[in-house]
């Protein structure tokens, strides 16, 4: 089976750190967040994988090339405006042969595509589409199913008043090869807001699995924050990058470094903390719950919590970065500030 990967979004609400690089180049313990996908499509033997590309389409190709690094054969698709999902997908038509997997480049789902894949085969399904549950619904894709599974309704971002599940699209998707002759070619169209609604009206079989397991899409600050807190917290079954090691000085406390990062004497960690590569930590600085990309020189008795902190960037000597900081790469930070 082949893969496709949408991954031409703009990343709008992780910026500051996808005005530099797209959200699935975002590094995720030393790794580029989509290398965790590809842990999961290796794992069962999915080798072939397209990328829809649109937003710095060529940092892909120079993240990844050929795939042969990675195990795997991948090919590019650009864009050259954004054609959304629908249209991104039916642009990589001619790479696509039988049953799809199509995923959105931006989540982290740590499913069992073989079951996905004998459920969608059972229903007899022209769509399946792999739900999990979350808290929040209204801010993805609201899924209604029956009790046999088969999709009966559609709500993509719904308000609270509309919610009446919990189930939402974990952007996982498989396509019977009948459904491309439903995306209109070389026009901006959604899956989520056309096909899907088209083809349930049209009586098509759209059925919705249940995905256990850990599910997180990195979308927001907040959000790609909690991804690292996950992982080292061992909440999810992926490896980290190759150079990310176990940081010492780190009593008690869960730190990952890349290769050349130092802490000064006194530093305190807390909770779970990654570091980038050659970052440098002053004196007595204290980093609880939080990411720091790489080169970022954090001054003597800084204090930093629940933020996230973009390449090179400086902050001064005890300065204080408050839950919910996203210090953009290369921006400085004075000493004894409070943000
Ligand atoms: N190639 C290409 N072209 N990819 C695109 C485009 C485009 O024009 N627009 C978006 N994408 C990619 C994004 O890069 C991302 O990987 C994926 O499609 C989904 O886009 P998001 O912008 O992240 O959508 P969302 O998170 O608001 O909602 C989607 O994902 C939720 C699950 O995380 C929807 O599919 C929801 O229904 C779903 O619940
Ligand atoms: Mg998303």
């Amino acid at each position: 089976m082949r893969a496709v990967i949408l991954i031409g979004g703009m990343g709008t609400r992780l910026r500051p750190f996808t005005l530099e690089t797209p959200k699935p180049l975002l590094p995720v313990m030393n790794r580029p967040f989509l290398e965790y996908q590809f842990q999961i499509l290796s794992r069962h033997g999915v080798r072939e994988v397209v990328l829809c590309t649109s937003y710095r389409a060529e940092t892909f190709r120079r993240a990844f090339g050929t795939g042969r690094r990675l195990g795997l054969k991948i090919s590019y698709v650009r864009e050259r405006i954004p054609l959304g999902t629908g249209g991104a997908l039916k642009n990589a038509e001619p790479y696509l042969k039988g049953t799809t997997l199509a995923l959105n480049g931006d989540v982290l789902n740590a499913f069992d595509l073989g079951a996905f894949l004998k459920f969608h085969r059972a229903r007899r399904a022209e769509i399946s589409i792999a739900l999990t549950r979350v808290k929040d619904p209204t801010r993805y894709g609201l899924v209604i199913t029956d009790e046999k599974g088969m999709v009966r309704r559609f709500l993509e971002k719904p308000s609270w008043d509309e919610v009446v599940s919990n189930s939402i699209n974990a952007g996982a998707y498989l396509f019977e090869p009948s459904v491309f002759a439903h995306l209109p070619p070389g026009k901006p169209y959604s899956l989520e807001r056309g096909l899907f609604p088209e083809r349930l009206a049209a009586g098509a079989r759209i059925a919705g699995y249940v995905a256990p397991g850990y599910w997180i899409d990195i979308g927001s600050v907040e959000a790609y924050l909690q991804v690292h807190l996950d992982l080292l917290q061992g909440l999810a079954p992926f490896k980290p990058g190759p150079r990310a090691r176990p940081f010492k000085n780190s009593d008690g406390a869960r730190v990952t470094a890349g290769a050349g990062t130092t802490a000064a004497p006194f530093v305190r960690f807390s909770g779970s903390v990654s570091l980038g590569a050659k970052v440098r930590i002053g004196r007595g600085a204290q980093l609880t719950d939080c990411v720091v990309l790489d080169g970022a020189v954090i001054g003597d008795g800084a204090r930093l919590e629940r933020c996230v902190v973009g390449p090179k960037a400086r902050i001064g000597t005890h300065a204080v970065l408050g839950p919910g900081t996203a210090l953009a790469g290369g921006s400085s930070v004075g000493d004894y500030s409070q943000l």
